[in-house]
C-alpha cells in the first residue's frame, strides 16, 4: 500500500474516530476538547496537514482536498452538536408554569385570638357591643372608682408595674367599665377584651401578662336572673348544650352580690377528674351585681338604674376548651405549639 492510500485511510479514520467523540459529548467544553484534539495546532488532523509538504508534488491535490473535507466535516459536527447541548439546556432552564408551586405557609390565628373572637361572637349575638380601654390605666380608673380604696386588701392580689404613683398597667379589664360609664348613659350592653398585667411570678398557671374578657350591663330592672341567663348562654354556647352552671357567692368590691361561675367539668361531664381537682366543677368566671357605690362613682342613680358585671380570663377559657396545661405556652411562640390550633 502506498503513502497516498494509507493517508487516505487515517484521514478517514481521524474522521470517524472525531464523529464519534463528538456524537457523544455532553457539553461545550467537551467539544472544545474534541476540537483542540483533531483541528488544533498540534490535532491529529493539522498533523496530516503538516506531511503534506512532505508528499510528492502530484499526490498533494488530492490529500490536501481530503484534509479539507475531512476538517469541515468535523467542524460542521462540532456545531450540529455544540447547537443540540445548548438546546438542551435551555430546556432545562426554561420554567415549567406546569410544575406545582412551593405552597406558601400560611399564618393562623393564634389560639388565644380564637378563643377571644369566639367569646365576642357570642355575646355579640347577644345583643352585646365590644369596646376596648387603655392598658395604662388611671389609679383611679382601675381601683378607686371600683371601690378599691388604696388601702383594700384586694390590691395584694393587684399588684402592678406603676409607671408612677398614680398610673400603672391595668391590673383587670374592670377598669373598662369604668370608662365606658363615664362617657355614656344606660342602657349599656359591652363585653371587654383585653391585656392586663400583674407582677406575679410566672408557672404554669400564673404570667404577669395575660387576657380577660370584661362584660357590663345595665339598664332599668337588671336583676341576678338576667345575669344567670346571659351567662348560662354563653357557657352553653362556649362549651356545649350540656354544661351545667353553679353559682357560689364571692367577693369583689365592684359588684353586690358578687359570686363566682363554674360548669361542670367539660372532661368528665362532673364526675370528677384531674383537670377539675376531682370537684367536678371548673370555675370560670367572676361576677356580681354592679355595686350601687360603683353606679354613684360614675354619677348614675342606683335607685334608677342596676346592672351586672362579669369577668373572665381568657387564658384559662383557651386551656380548658383545649386541654392546654401550662399557660406559658401562649406567650412562648412556638410554631410547635401554635400549629395545632
Ligand atoms: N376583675 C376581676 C378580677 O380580675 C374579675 C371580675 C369579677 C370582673 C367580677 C367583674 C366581676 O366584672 O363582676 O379578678
Amino acid at each position: 500500500m502506498g503513502k497516498v492510500s494509507s493517508l487516505q485511510e487515517e484521514i478517514k479514520r481521524i474522521e470517524r474516530e472525531a464523529e464519534e467523540l463528538i456524537s457523544s459529548a455532553q457539553s461545550e467544553e467537551d467539544l472544545e476538547r474534541i476540537r483542540v484534539g483533531f483541528l488544533g495546532k498540534k490535532g491529529k488532523l493539522t498533523l496530516i496537514r503538516r506531511e503534506l509538504g512532505n508528499l510528492p508534488p502530484e499526490e498533494r491535490p488530492l490529500i490536501g482536498r481530503l484534509v479539507n473535507e475531512a476538517q469541515e466535516k468535523i467542524s460542521s459536527a462540532l456545531e450540529t452538536r455544540y447547537a443540540f447541548i445548548k438546546s438542551l439546556l435551555q430546556e432545562r432552564e426554561r420554567i415549567d408554569v406546569s410544575l406545582p408551586g412551593i405552597p406558601p405557609r400560611l399564618g393562623r390565628k393564634h389560639p388565644l385570638n380564637q378563643v377571644i373572637d369566639e367569646i365576642k361572637e357570642i355575646f355579640i349575638g347577644l345583643g352585646f357591643e365590644v369596646v376596648e380601654g387603655p392598658e395604662i390605666e388611671t389609679e383611679y380608673h382601675n381601683f378607686i372608682a371600683l371601690n378599691i380604696p388604696p388601702e383594700h386588701p384586694v390590691r395584694d392580689e393587684h399588684d402592678s408595674f406603676y409607671i408612677t404613683d398614680d398610673i400603672l398597667l391595668r391590673t383587670e379589664t374592670s377598669a373598662v367599665q369604668i370608662r365606658v360609664m363615664e362617657s355614656r348613659q344606660p342602657p349599656i350592653r359591652i363585653i371587654a377584651p383585653g391585656r392586663v398585667f400583674r407582677r406575679d411570678q410566672i408557672d404554669a398557671t400564673h404570667s404577669h401578662t395575660f387576657h380577660q374578657v370584661e362584660g357590663l350591663m345595665v339598664d332599668k330592672g337588671v336583676t341576678f336572673s338576667d345575669l344567670k341567663g346571659v351567662l348560662t348562654l354563653f357557657c352553653e354556647r362556649m362549651f356545649g348544650k350540656n354544661v351545667r352552671m353553679r353559682f357560689r357567692p364571692d367577693y369583689f368590691p365592684f359588684t353586690e352580690p358578687s359570686a363566682d361561675a363554674s360548669i361542670s367539668c367539660i372532661i368528665c361531664g362532673g364526675e370528677g377528674c384531674r383537670v377539675c381537682s376531682y370537684s367536678g366543677w371548673l370555675e370560670i368566671l367572676g361576677c356580681g351585681m354592679v355595686h350601687p357605690q360603683v353606679l354613684r362613682n360614675v354619677g348614675y342613680d342606683p335607685d334608677e338604674w342596676q346592672g351586672f358585671a362579669f369577668g373572665m380570663g381568657a387564658e384559662r377559657i383557651a386551656m380548658l376548651k383545649y386541654g392546654i396545661n401550662d399557660i406559658r405556652l401562649f406567650l412562648e411562640n412556638d410554631l410547635r405549639f401554635l400549629k395545632q390550633f
